[in-house]
């Protein structure tokens, strides 16, 4: 078997929908002020979903790795392989993919979550192509899933209203006909803080700050440049050119930056799934929602190339070109 192939996807989101309308009035009531005007002009989010006390993000992936695993006709047994694109894991340890894994009934297999924020879902596909490329999966459970809620700052609006909870997921499997083409990975570290939860666990207590931080124009400006020479390198190693792309299915942070995007490689934005309209920013699940999304509203079809891309703190980024 020379390639891997997603053979289905799934999603999930957790059923408290709040609107901007919504967020707007809570903000107001902790004297936090922010618009429906501002949040759809400078992002193009309207609404976004927020899980349950008690709900993990293995919860919101469970439920989205059975209705992919339903979609490609596979059940919990035929799952080799288990990785989660998670920065809102359930624990400290053990990871996100073994409770998950125990939680789906596909216990043995090898599980292990990857860490890279919002491009986590692009690093976890491209390592996940690599085991099934070399044999040491067959079948590949591959799961962007995030709580972001519960690290946002409620009283900084220059974040909280940008964050969404959800999953996605997909199943992976070795095939003779392609299947994932190529992809490219890339961070660098010395941007750590212009996209950070600072935070960390020691001796019984948290220390420093666990809410999210951002330096929104920072971030912005990297992530135009970046996200052009990722597609453009995915591109090339393939053979192949933007004209070839049928869909580009990008993380949904803002919308300008998907215009932006869409715009460097001369696609119209007719080819461009767009979901952070109704998710917000769901980070490493905001791909695979999306991809989901486009394949059962029939948009996106067996046999059309499609341009998978994330960028998020590390500071991380990365493309991967498929056939779907
Ligand atoms: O998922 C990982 C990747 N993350 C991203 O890609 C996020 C990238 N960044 C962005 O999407 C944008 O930078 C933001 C949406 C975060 C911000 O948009 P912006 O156009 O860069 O706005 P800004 O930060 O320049 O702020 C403009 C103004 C400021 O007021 P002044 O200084 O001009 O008076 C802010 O204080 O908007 C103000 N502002 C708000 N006003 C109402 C910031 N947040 C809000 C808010 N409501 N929620």
């Amino acid at each position: 078997m020379k390639y891997s192939r997603i053979t289905g996807t799934g999603s999930y989101l957790p059923p408290r929908r709040l609107t901007n309308a919504d967020l707007v009035a809570e903000l107001a009531a902790k004297g936090v002020e922010t618009s429906d005007d501002w949040i759809v002009e400078r992002t193009g989010i309207r609404a976004r979903h927020f899980a349950a006390d008690g709900v993990f993000s293995s919860d919101l992936g469970l439920a989205a790795g059975k209705k992919a695993l339903e979609a490609a006709g596979r059940t919990a047994e035929d799952v080799d392989l288990i990785i989660v694109a998670t920065s809102t894991p359930d624990m400290v340890f053990p990871s996100t993919a073994c409770i998950l894994q125990n939680k789906l009934g596909a216990n043995g297999c090898a599980a292990f979550d990857v860490q890279a924020v919002c491009s986590g879902f692009v690093y976890a596909l491209a390592v996940a192509d690599s085991m099934v490329k070399t044999g040491a999966a067959k079948c590949a459970l591959v799961v962007g899933a995030e709580i972001f809620s519960r690290i946002l700052d409620f009283n900084d609006r220059t974040t909280c209203v940008l964050f969404g909870d959800g999953a996605g997921a997909v199943v992976l499997e070795a095939s003779d006909t392609p299947g994932i083409l190529s992809s490219d990975l890339h961070a660098d570290g010395k941007h750590v803080g212009i996209l950070c939860v600072p935070g960390h666990v020691s001796g019984g207590a948290i220390l420093g700050d666990p809410l999210l931080k951002m330096d929104g124009q920072a971030v912005f400006k990297l992530a135009v440049g970046l996200l052009e020479s990722a597609a453009r390198a995915t591109l090339a190693k393939a053979n192949l050119t933007e004209a070839d792309i049928d869909w580009l299915v990008p993380h949904q942070a803002n919308i300008r930056i998907m215009q932006s995007t869409a715009r460097k490689l001369k696609l119209s934005m007719d080819k461009v799934v767009v979901t952070v309209d109704q998710h917000g920013n769901t980070s490493a699940a905001s791909i695979p929602l999306a991809l989901d999304v486009g394949v059962r509203s029939g948009q996106v079809k067996p046999g059309q190339t499609l341009l998978l891309e994330g960028v998020g703190g590390g500071f991380t980024w990365g493309a991967l070109l498929l056939i779907l």
